[in-house]
């Protein structure tokens, strides 16, 4: 499974970067205006870093404004790749913007029938909100995995699974375990996927052994 990380925090990607662990990188509105900077900036920013896809979302809600947003967003870098909302304008979208060789992303996906058309618009990513599912009392897991099952029947589908919506490590886990392709991660569960107590009892351990027989030998 593929690793992005899901920020419009120029420090965090290149924190990530550097472990390099890090393949690609996902935004959207909330996120930039977050960071109090210029979309353009953000992104500029980001495709110096990394090569991988980075998703840039579209604000426009009819299809020709999405398709002005997206077309100025791939004149930015080589691997933009145009977030736009799963309505039949965003869709409608896609599939122009497939047909001119744009990568897109269908956001904002909650269904697996949603996961279908964004498929059939020809989306190079959907993007499944696994965490918003889970705050709505709904399993998100459980679309990853009917979504990776259904286009896993048609060898002709190569729109890949993103999980998105990532609210803590064992979200990362479970994509990985139903098979989705990639998953974007916000800083603080990157950081998490590292950790465990057992791993900083014993590096602590082998450190006080080492030194304990290195004072020996002196
Ligand atoms: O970027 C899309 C998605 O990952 C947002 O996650 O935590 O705002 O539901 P969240």
């Amino acid at each position: 499974m593929k690793f992005f990380i899901d920020t419009a925090d120029i420090d965090e990607v290149r924190k990530a970067a550097d472990i390099g662990i890090l393949d690609g990188v996902t935004t959207n509105p909330s996120l930039v205006a977050d960071s109090g900077r210029k979309l353009k900036d953000v992104v500029l920013d980001i495709c110096e870093i990394v090569d991988g896809p980075v998703s840039v979302e579209v604000t426009a809600t009819d299809r020709e404004g999405m398709l002005e947003e997206a077309r100025e967003f791939a004149t930015w870098a080589d691997n933009t790749v145009i977030k736009v909302p799963l309505t039949p304008a965003g869709l409608s979208a896609c599939h122009t913007l497939a047909g001119e060789g744009i990568d897109c992303n269908v956001t904002l996906c909650f269904s697996a029938n949603q996961a279908l058309l964004a498929a059939r618009a020809g989306a190079r990513f959907i993007s499944p909100f696994i965490g918003r599912l889970d705050d709505i009392g709904q399993r998100g897991m459980g679309l990853i995995e009917d979504i990776v099952q259904m286009y896993s029947n048609y060898d002709y589908i190569d729109t890949e699974v993103l999980a998105a919506s990532i609210r803590h490590p064992r979200h990362v886990t479970e994509s990985a375990l139903a098979g989705a392709d990639v998953a974007t991660i916000p800083a603080d569960v990157i950081d998490q996927l590292f950790q465990h107590p057992k791993t900083d009892q014993g590096l602590q351990k082998f450190l006080d052994d080492w030194n304990a027989s290195e004072a020996n030998s002196g």
